[in-house]
């Protein structure tokens, strides 16, 4: 018998025991004559003794790092106790070892604080897993999906699979693609999600379903995406919104109490995606803090001011009076700032990312004054008339953006973001939840000058604007006008789960009938062929008594990140892509033997 315990079991209830153990040499002390050894394994760490009468068979079968090795000895009280340790009361006085088998030296130390850099760590990425700190996020990733499975199994959910092999029909990120060897010419897909099969079980009668399944895009990666990543998938028949918001509403408090043993007792926040962008300028607000942004474009249209016309009329700035609009950001109590610190801010407007032409500050001293990088067009009293209006106090920094409406907005809302990192705001202890719903339905996209579906072309229309989705000719005559074409106003059935300024998951009532599937597709600039060649599977089937039906999809790897309170969601998988999409371990992707590509019929032509 390799062990009778593990070394993370035995206690001071445990002295006087005989016991085997087996596990990893974490640290090798020796003192004199006598040696002490952390023996390691998944449960903990054992403090073990090697007496003077062990020394010779020690010095003849030296221990390394990491070696494995079992060990029979007696229980004992140890003399310094370690009260950081589960089994910090004793320790085992080794009678016999044995060395299972021995180890190079590691590439990096195998301890919480470790000094192995990323890419070495993901190389040897088998050793990084021994770690505490990594293990402790597979252990709370096992807890999540426990408990995910627990919930939806008394709710009556069925998990079934669905394949992985499938058609290329890109949802929105490009698909990776696998030649089939049978069927030469022709290629598999990898599925981005299981949207379409979900589907299709709700009209096999499957009226509650989940998944936790591997999904793959091949898109740019980033912090919180990888090319493979994990969903939570579910799909429910004969639901309105509603049942599903509460449906997963209830879930996610289970999740939170039974792996956090937290109970998020009030109900989960619904904000309209229209609120979101003008509150925040993000559909992904984090509403832990406030810093909400203010439009304030109304005090520089004259008369059309109601608070302060007569204070701002007349003012002739350019940059306000000709913008489409100025949002203000209130940054609480950075009155202080120095005029570098101002400036850097402008810099980092203007950097293409964010892409602003400027930054106008107004700084609200303590004794009541102001101070503005605009001072040559207001005067005291209209600085204050401004400060009042955004709910600016003494002390703080108000920061104006003005430009175009959608671009300024998303600006204010990444800026917003950035004063919240700067000022702390963002901190991991925290948990606030946040629905998202009312999404459009459709997005304008300029490459193509089309509209496309701003969740996926499955997603029902609220009921209300059918009309106005089949009556209206989805071609776009003015692009630079795109938001006033009635397509513009129509809002999905669609809702997101937003967790700490993070999207967790995404969802929406489906389109189940074939006619309106079908106009859909034309509205998004499909052919008719085109859409049967592509989803003819999907529209037949509604045509064989499809429900009405309903779904949503958390990502696990992000959901497990912002509960284990990281940034990278790559902490929370145990074989995880760097971000080029590179599995460093295992050096893949990589190319292939000839004879592989000649099976496939394939070429690579090179760059
Ligand atoms: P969606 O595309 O919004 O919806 O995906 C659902 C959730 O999956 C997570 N996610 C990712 N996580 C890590 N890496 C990625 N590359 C990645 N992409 C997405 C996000 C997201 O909220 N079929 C629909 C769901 C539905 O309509 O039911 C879908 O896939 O947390």
């Amino acid at each position: 018998m390799y062990r009778t315990h593990t070394c993370g079991h035995l206690r001071i209830t445990d002295v006087n025991r005989i016991i085997t153990l087996s596990g990893w040499v974490q640290t090798i002390r020796k003192f004199g004559a006598i040696s002490f050894v952390d023996l390691r394994d998944r449960y903990g760490i054992t403090q073990l003794l090697f007496g003077e009468e062990l020394q010779p068979l020690l010095d003849g079968h030296p221990l390394g790092r990491e070696f494995v090795i079992q060990v029979k000895g007696f229980v004992q009280e140890r003399e310094n106790k370690n009260a950081h340790l589960a089994t910090g009361d004793i320790e085992v006085l080794v009678s016999e070892f044995d060395i299972l088998n021995t180890a190079l030296v590691p590439p990096f130390t195998i301890q919480d604080d470790t000094d192995g850099g990323d890419d070495l760590r993901m190389k040897y990425r088998y050793l990084d897993l021994r770690r505490n700190v990594v293990k402790k996020n597979l252990e709370l990733r096992y807890a999540i999906t426990r408990s995910v499975r627990n919930y939806l199994h008394e709710q009556s959910f069925i998990e079934v699979e669905t394949p992985f092999l499938i058609k290329s029909t890109p949802e929105g990120a490009r698909d990776f693609i696998v030649p089939s060897r049978m069927n030469e010419g022709q290629f598999y897909a990898l599925p981005q999600s299981p949207q379409t099969f979900k589907q299709l079980l709700m009209v096999s009668g499957y009226d509650r379903y989940f998944q936790i399944v591997k999904c793959f895009r091949d898109e740019d990666l980033r912090a919180d995406r990888q090319p493979e990543f994990t969903q939570i998938d579910c799909e429910m028949s004969f639901v309105e919104q509603e049942d599903i918001l509460n449906t997963f509403e209830n879930m996610i408090k289970r999740i939170f109490k039974d792996v956090k043993n937290l109970d998020y007792e009030e109900p989960i926040e619904r904000m309209s995606w229209e609120d979101a962008m003008w509150r925040f300028g993000i559909d992904k607000p984090d509403t832990r803090f406030d810093m909400e942004l203010t439009n304030i474009k109304t005090l520089f249209q004259n008369s059309k001011s109601k608070s302060y016309p007569e204070l701002i009329a007349g003012t002739d700035f350019p940059v306000f009076n000709q913008a489409e609009t100025v949002i203000a950001l209130v940054a609480p109590e950075c009155g202080f700032y120095t005029r570098k610190q101002t400036d850097e801010l402008t810099e980092w407007v203007k950097r293409p990312q964010i892409g602003m032409q400027g930054l106008v500050y107004i700084k609200c001293n303590a004794d009541g004054s102001y101070k503005s990088s605009v001072d040559k067009y207001f005067d005291e009293e209209k600085l204050q008339a401004i400060a009042e209006t955004c709910g600016a106090r003494a002390g703080d920094l108000i920061l104006l953006l003005a430009g175009k409406e959608e671009k300024t907005r998303k600006a204010a809302g990444e800026l917003r973001l950035e004063m919240a990192r700067r000022l702390n705001f963002r901190n991991t202890e925290t948990f606030k939840l946040l629905w998202i719903i009312d999404f459009p339905l459709f997005e304008y996209d300029d490459s193509s000058n089309r509209w496309v579906a701003r969740h996926h072309p499955f997603t029902a229309p609220k009921k209300e604007q059918i009309a106005v989705m089949l009556n209206n000719d989805p071609s776009i005559k003015n692009a630079e006008n795109y938001l006033a074409h009635p397509f513009a106003e129509i809002k999905a059935n669609a809702y997101d789960l937003v967790l700490n300024g993070n999207e967790v998951g995404g969802g929406s009532i489906r389109i189940f009938q074939k006619d309106l599937q079908e106009k859909m597709f034309t509205a998004l600039g499909m052919s008719k062929e085109d859409a049967m060649q592509k989803f003819g599977f999907l529209m037949n089937a509604f045509e064989y008594g499809a429900p009405p039906h309903g779904g949503i999809a958390f990502g696990l790897d992000r959901l497990c990140s912002i509960i284990g309170g990281s940034e990278s969601i790559r902490d929370f998988i145990a074989f995880p892509k760097n971000n080029s999409g590179r599995d460093v371990m295992l050096d893949a992707p990589s190319t292939i033997e000839d004879e592989q590509l000649k099976e496939l019929n394939l070429q690579w032509r090179g760059k």
